[in-house]
């Protein structure tokens, strides 16, 4: 197995290579889930696989989420979260799609699952059919945001900051990049979730912002400041540090740890182009305002 650094001074994205998740030893296991922790997010090149290996292999890291109903295709494993402008029978679905459109809200940077009380750990997603162009995901990381927020002249301290509690909703998010495409039924089922500003990762022992998309406002505050600091780290993240786009070939995975980066996918020409990502992913083990932060 290969591990090449791409970003050093943020110990940022790492690419993994001479290494197969079906011939996975147990050595080579604890090597991958180290490099994630340690690099935020890593590429596994020349991986040949079906759903059942992802699964298989996305369990060795903890519980797997089950897909949220738009994520899902008849068929196909509850644990796999599809993203994709083709349909069960394989044909492209139109542009005005509840589905097209829903996955367009991928397209603002983002946290996976931090709509969901118990946010998730990692997200494996696999390319399985990739356009010629476009397509691909960006990353960025909010650790470093955290870690350089000093030098620079914010209005609030890391310690103003510190205990800050904010609520998430895939509802909010996807009304504010995609319009109202949920129906009432669904937005009942997915209320807003406190989630820690700050996030200490229990391994690193590291902080990182926690805030992307789907991240509202902040409990106690007016709603419209409490945007508005939101907006400001959302921006300091992407100013601070290092976007990494990656742009897919077949047969390829990337892992995230969604507690300290942020990621969107990027346009391509979905009226005839074919994109088929899929995605597992890993369930934390507690909400996050349950977590210690260190600073
Ligand atoms: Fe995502």
């Amino acid at each position: 197995m290969n591990i090449e650094l791409k970003n050093k001074e943020q110990e940022f994205f790492a690419i993994v290579t001479d290494f197969d998740i079906k011939n996975l030893q147990d050595a080579d296991f604890i090597k991958i889930k180290e490099a994630i922790e340690k690099y935020g997010v890593i590429v596994l090149k020349n991986q040949n696989i079906n759903d059942d290996d992802q699964i298989k292999f996305s369990e060795k890291f903890g519980a797997l989420e089950k897909a949220l109903e738009h994520d899902r295709l008849k068929g196909i494993r509850s644990e796999i979260t599809r993203i994709s402008n083709v349909d069960e029978n394989n044909n492209l679905l139109a542009l005005d799609s509840e589905k097209v459109i829903y996955d367009r809200g991928n397209r603002s940077w983002h946290s996976d699952s931090s709509y969901k009380d118990i946010p998730s750990k990692f997200s494996i997603l696999s390319s399985r059919e990739i356009p010629n162009e476009g397509g691909g995901t960006e990353y960025i990381d909010a650790r470093y945001a955290l870690e350089t927020w000093n030098k620079n002249n914010h209005k609030y301290s890391l310690n103003d900051l510190k205990d800050i509690i904010c609520e998430h909703s895939i509802v909010y998010s996807r009304m504010v990049n995609t319009g109202d495409i949920f129906d009432n039924a669904y937005k009942e089922k997915m209320p807003f979730v406190k989630q820690r500003l700050i996030r200490t990762h229990p391994y690193t022992k590291r902080s990182a912002f926690y805030v992307g998309s789907h991240c509202s406002h902040v409990v106690g505050w007016d709603i419209e400041k409490g945007r508005k600091l939101i907006k400001d780290i959302n921006d300091w993240i992407i100013k601070s540090g290092e976007i990494i786009h990656h742009q897919w070939n077949n047969n390829e995975i990337v892992i995230w740890d969604n507690r300290r980066v942020l990621h969107r996918g990027t346009y391509f020409d979905e009226s005839s182009a074919r994109r088929i990502m899929h995605r597992t992913t890993v369930a934390g083990d507690f909400p996050s305002y349950k977590e210690p932060v260190i600073l």
